[in-house]
């Protein structure tokens, strides 16, 4: 298809409307009805809405080639509509949460569960994910957290190539990829004080070192879409922004592909204050480099007379039709407007065995075991357990934008556990530890206690701020009823944000299970009788208390900076609680025990255009196979802008058999010691670089090396 050509035949309103992108029941209900009011409220008309670009969030391929068929037959032009719908981790088969899938530190995992969610999503009629997230967050209490992938930029950047790839493969018009829409750009994340939709106010230097690696990430691992976000950035909202969209991601990052804006976002920027009115919006969006619009109809219904008025160029317009015709050609639909839908396939593949088996590997590998005092875990086989808590017999482990996902398929706890022939006393789920006689009699004749406890799957997502990140309705009761009964206590957590668990510290287990899925109780079941070995590691940090946030390990030095342990008055403290993290960043316990020793570098000094090798000897000195996660930090001790007093740079996750050695080798280039200043330029200066590796960010040994060259180079 000739997409020049094609747009020369397009009149100016069928241009426009390539850029609108609508919710399906537009197409689906009788358009002369008023639906909900929301025709009349986006000022919209059958003309208008048989002549939209895309929709937003189909549920079946029946329902897309229903909705395909009926606006062909009614279009002029007869270019295909566009499905996209979010598939965030999961159609049906639902994977973890994506901070779950942070914590596997498993990017192959990722890029399979990103290939599972295409073949389930193109097959259903949906063409475009929006996904990945990729915004780092570092204040647990935004409650899209959840939806992130932590708060460190190297590995955000790692998952969100992963999942890319996943997601769109060699060529996203095959049925079995989809193309990929990276949100939401940027730095959304750093809302302020966690309160979802704030104002974002973070330094250039910030934004390019941490909040747009993972964006470009994605860009250069190809994306297809980048999403813009709510909130403002230099005090400009990011759908209309044109530092972020025109000089960072279009002449920077050379991205060639679709910007849409998020749901209502380019018409909100009138409740910025920002615009008077849509036509305003309209014309603030198509400057600055926005293609296509979600849910609004600032374009549809100004953009013709803005033309007209000579304020606006078709050109521009032009531009942004291309950039959606050009999507519409990568995914085939010019050949077949139905591509990939299949409804006997989707019969088929949708939340197949071999689907769920990934999604329980995957969920597996993301569980966080935090506390294990005296090895209480794995459970004993000949001891009695019993279950407690608001949790206890819980489906709901699908947690927030599951999509399609049915928490009513999922397993409970107590069917796993069963199936592994563990002793089990139940006790119907409970708000409050307050029981009957009869059931205190079967509680006090376990000899553990397992407490299911956390906070609701809408507790968190999008819109679910939260000032208070203690266990929602003081479940820390759980934890002192059972202690106070001299009952070993084993914790699972079930959450989308992070807790301050300080006051939970009496726990002798605490097992971190976030959402995990359509599978997460057989994994967790597997993680507790030991036959699979807890794995996953911290994506975030957990506070000792609220008001330490934000927090997070690649801090600053600062001018007084306080040694952890050492009373100084006059440095960086706090007098009423420590500053180190409750649980840091890359921490995370196995069953087994890995010594770390020989850590070496191949050299003393290098050049800019030379490159180096870190190894370390990792030792399993327990009975148990498993998995670490060996992390490599760096430290610039002397830039000119500051740098954090550590990180990370690389990391490996490496199974490691029982009573064996392995050697693990970091490669590192020169180019990899650089950041950027503020206006974006890549720093590379010379002086002495620290390496410190280990199994978290808090317990290492460390290596130096010297960059030579008196030269700062600007890449
Ligand atoms: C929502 C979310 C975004 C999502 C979009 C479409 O408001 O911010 O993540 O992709 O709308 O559902």
């Amino acid at each position: 298809m000739d997409i020049k050509n094609l747009l020369k035949t397009l009149t100016l309103d069928e241009k426009i409307g390539q850029l609108m992108q609508l919710p399906p029941f537009f197409f689906i209900e009788d358009i002369d009805v008023e639906i909900f009011g929301q025709v009349k409220a986006l000022n919209l008309n059958k003309k208008k809405i048989f002549e939209a670009g895309s929709v937003l969030g189909n549920n079946n391929a029946e329902q897309m080639i229903e909705i395909q068929k009926k606006y062909l037959s009614q279009s002029r032009h007869k270019i295909p509509l566009m499905f996209m719908a979010d598939v965030v981790h999961g159609f049906k088969t639902t994977f973890p949460v994506p901070l779950a899938i942070a914590a596997s530190w498993q990017t192959s995992l990722a890029t399979k569960a990103a290939q599972i969610q295409a073949k389930e999503s193109r097959t259903s009629g949906i063409q475009v994910t929006f996904s990945p997230m990729v915004d780092i967050s570092r204040d647990p209490r935004w409650g899209r957290i959840v939806e992130s992938f932590g708060e460190d930029p190297y590995l955000a950047s790692k998952f969100s190539e992963a999942t890319v790839k996943g997601y769109q493969g060699d060529d996203v018009s095959s049925d079995d990829h989809v193309a990929s829409c990276v949100k939401h750009f940027a730095a959304y994340g750093a809302s302020e004080a966690g309160r979802d939709y704030n104002t974002v106010d973070v330094s250039h230097y910030a934004l390019h070192n941490i909040y747009l690696p993972s964006y470009k990430a994605a860009v250069d691992a190809g994306v297809k879409l980048v999403m813009t976000s709510f909130n403002t950035i230099d005090a400009i909202p990011a759908t209309v922004n044109k530092y972020l969209l025109k000089d960072i991601l279009k002449e920077q990052w050379k991205f060639n592909g679709v910007v849409i804006s998020d749901y209502d976002s380019l018409h909100q920027i009138v409740a910025h204050g920002v615009a008077k009115n849509d036509k305003e919006a309209a014309f603030r969006g198509i400057e600055a480099g926005l293609d296509i619009e979600m849910a609004s109809t600032c374009y549809t219904n100004n953009l013709k007379a803005l033309i007209n008025e000579n304020k606006v160029t078709e050109k521009l317009v032009d531009e942004a039709v291309l950039n959606v015709l050009k999507l519409k050609k990568d995914l085939g639909l010019f050949e077949d407007p139905f591509k990939g839908a299949n409804i006997e396939r989707q019969s088929k593949i949708i939340r197949c065995e071999q689907h769920l088996d990934v999604a329980q590997q995957l969920a597996e590998e993301s569980i966080v075991l935090l506390k294990n005092d005296e090895q209480v875990l794995p459970l004993n086989k000949t001891l009695n357990y019993v279950i407690l808590g608001p949790y206890a017999e819980t489906k709901k482990t699908n947690g927030a934008w599951a999509g399609h996902g049915d928490n009513s398929l999922n397993t409970t706890l107590s069917d796993a556990l069963i199936t592994k022939n563990m002793h089990l006393a139940f006790i119907k789920s409970s708000k409050k530890p307050i029981y009957t006689d009869e059931e205190m009699k079967k509680i006090k004749a376990a000899d553990q206690i397992i407490l299911a406890l956390g906070e609701d799957e809408y507790e968190s997502g999008e819109a679910h701020s939260k000032v208070d990140i203690q266990l929602p309705r003081q479940q820390e009761e759980f934890v002192d009823f059972s202690k106070s009964l001299n009952k070993k206590t084993i914790v699972l957590l079930y959450h989308g944000r992070p807790f301050v668990l300080t006051n939970m510290m009496k726990a002798d287990a605490i097992l971190d299970v976030f959402y995990l899925g359509s599978r997460a109780h057989q994994a967790i079941s597997n993680i507790l009788c030991g036959d699979v070995n807890p794995s996953g590691k911290l994506p975030v940090s957990y506070p000792r208390h609220g008001g330490l946030i934000p927090l997070y390990y690649n801090q600053f030095s600062t001018g007084r900076p306080h040694e952890k342990g050492v009373y100084s008055e006059y440095t960086s403290f706090y007098l009423d609680e420590e500053n180190e993290a409750l649980f840091p960043f890359g921490f995370g316990l196995s069953y087994a025990r890995f010594m770390y020793s020989n850590l070496k570098i191949s050299k003393q000094e290098i050049n800019v255009k030379d490159d180096f090798i870190i190894t370390v000897d990792v030792y399993n000195d327990s009975d148990m196979d498993g998995y670490d996660i060996v992390q490599c930090y760096v430290q610039d001790l002397v830039s000119y802008y500051a740098r954090p007093t550590k990180e990370l740079i690389r990391f490996e996750k490496v199974w490691i058999k029982a009573h064996t050695k392995v050697t693990i080798k970091f490669k590192i280039f020169a180019f990899d010691l650089g950041y950027y200043d503020p206006k974006g330029l890549r720093l590379l200066e010379p002086g002495e670089f620290k390496f410190m590796v280990g199994s978290s960010s808090e317990t290492f040994d460390s290596v130096s090396i010297k960059l030579l060259e008196d030269t700062h180079h600007a890449y």
